[in-house]
């Protein structure tokens, strides 16, 4: 029965939308479960995705498909224990769903067409849950991922926790890649080459515009919460060089800030930094620096965007030694209950087949809720891919029997060509069907996926 502050919340948030009436139960479930906390609100967003003209650069436009006619979609800000409520209507040609990357929610939200069927051109769907941790997530369509992101449609969202770092302001940089044509038109889709290495473009795009300038005070310190959304392009994140330090990763803060330089983010990785100070006039490249995933085409250092720093203002940035407390889930000589390997095998129709545990769009054995899962994700191929995890969040526990640089909860790491990474993850109460697979999106489309189910 809901307390009466939680009647208070429900009632004093924005209206909200019943679930249609051909709903399945677990939806409808889920959809009434979904309640804000005590003194937290719903947040109602609606949502239409369509075609539009999407400049990236003065003189460039492509055919872009965005949410709410902007490219990133709009950035979605709430508080934990917030429920998000979004109405989704499908303006485009073909049926589309909205999966949340890296939001512990109930299965039915997930937006996988294991969970829901895609929404039709002309049709709406109404996603309703709580939002459990604080973090920057994003959220992108879950069918024809390959094309749809491609086009545009993703875009974040900022849950913001009650100790957060003071800092003096904060950026969201979502970074991209397009591949364009020689007419500067959106290159055409498939091919050997894409299937194997993932589709890389040559337009570096920050916020969905081409190499921007981005501006920041001299004296200042900012929180920059940066998403590759990339389809498969690595990005070895440098700031002209200049020391920063690493805040959070994929789901939130780490236990202490980390000085570094330059960070790895695999496609779907988020990192969060503390950037600044600079002098007044400084001009800073943010660059992805050389990056060579063992794939045909090398990537050398090449620019994503420009940092010109301001005019002086005052700072009362406080970046504190402690962050937060993580409890380990386990060490890292912790027995493995699962052994998971990504790899290839050839095929003398499609040349390379994408494959977990040697079969394509694998069907893996179900986990228990409350559990402790120690898996052993297997590398055995000699490019990278990065793993992600549906609905719930893991610590790495050891890369190749060494410990990780730093304890967190993540939703995608990397695995290096001929590695095995250990992690851990709790399943807690939410069964249903979920999956895990590389979120380089030819290789997922292309086999390199698993479902299993999460069973009481
Ligand atoms: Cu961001 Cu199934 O992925
Ligand atoms: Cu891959």
């Amino acid at each position: 029965m809901p307390s009466p502050q939680d009647h208070a919340a429900h009632h004093h948030g924005p209206v909200v939308h019943a679930p249609p009436a051909d709903a399945s139960t677990a939806y409808r479930q889920a959809f009434d479960a979904a309640r804000p906390d005590p003194g937290r609100t719903v947040v109602a967003v609606n949502f239409e995705a369509r075609e539009f003209d999407w400049t990236i650069a003065p003189g460039t436009t492509v055919k872009g498909w965005g949410f709410n006619g902007q490219i990133p979609g709009p950035t979605i800000e709430a508080r934990v224990g917030d429920v998000l409520e979004l109405r989704f209507t499908n303006r485009l040609a073909e049926p589309t769903t909205l999966h949340w990357h890296g939001l512990r929610i109930p299965a039915p939200m997930d937006g996988t067409d294991m969970v829901q069927s895609p929404v039709k051109p002309g049709e709406s769907f109404t996603y309703r849950f709580r939002l459990p941790d604080a973090g920057t997530f994003w959220y992108h369509p879950h069918v024809n991922e390959s094309e749809q992101m491609e086009r545009g449609l993703y875009g974040a969202l900022i849950v913001r926790g009650d100790a957060e770092p003071m800092l003096d302001g904060e950026q969201v940089l979502i970074l991209d890649d397009l591949k364009l044509d020689a007419q500067g038109q959106m290159a055409k889709f498939g091919g050997l080459v894409q299937r194997h290495d993932g589709r890389e473009g040559d337009a570096r795009l920050v916020n969905g515009k081409r190499e921007p300038q981005l501006a920041i005070a001299a004296g200042q310190i900012e929180r920059w919460r940066i998403i590759n959304v990339s389809g498969a392009r690595y990005v070895r994140l440098s700031i002209g060089g200049a020391p920063f330090q690493i805040l959070g990763t994929d789901v939130g803060l780490l236990e202490a800030p980390v000085a570094a330089t330059e960070v790895l983010l695999a496609p779907a990785d988020r990192v969060e930094i503390a950037v600044g100070p600079f002098e007044a006039g400084e001009e800073l490249a943010i660059e992805g620096l050389a990056y060579w995933r063992t794939t045909i085409k090398r990537r050398k250092t090449e620019r994503f965007a420009t940092l010109l720093v301001g005019p002086a203002k005052p700072s009362k940035a406080v970046i504190p030694d402690r962050l937060r407390t993580i409890t380990p889930l386990a060490t890292g000589s912790a027995t493995p209950t699962r052994t998971v390997d990504f790899g290839v095998k050839y095929s003398l129709r499609r040349g390379m087949d994408f494959v977990v545990n040697k079969e394509m769009h694998h069907h893996d054995a179900p986990v228990k809720v409350g559990e402790l899962q120690v898996w052993d994700v297997v590398n055995s191929t000699r490019m990278d891919h990065p793993f992600h995890l549906h609905g719930f969040c893991f610590q790495v526990l050891a890369v190749d029997g060494k410990p990780p640089a730093w304890l967190s909860w993540e939703d995608v790491v990397n695995l290096p060509p001929k590695s095995t990474t250990r992690i851990a993850w709790m399943p807690d109460d939410r069964p249903g069907s979920w999956m895990y697979h590389c979120h380089i999106l030819e290789h997922h489309a292309a086999g390199m996926m698993a479902h299993f189910d999460v069973v009481r």
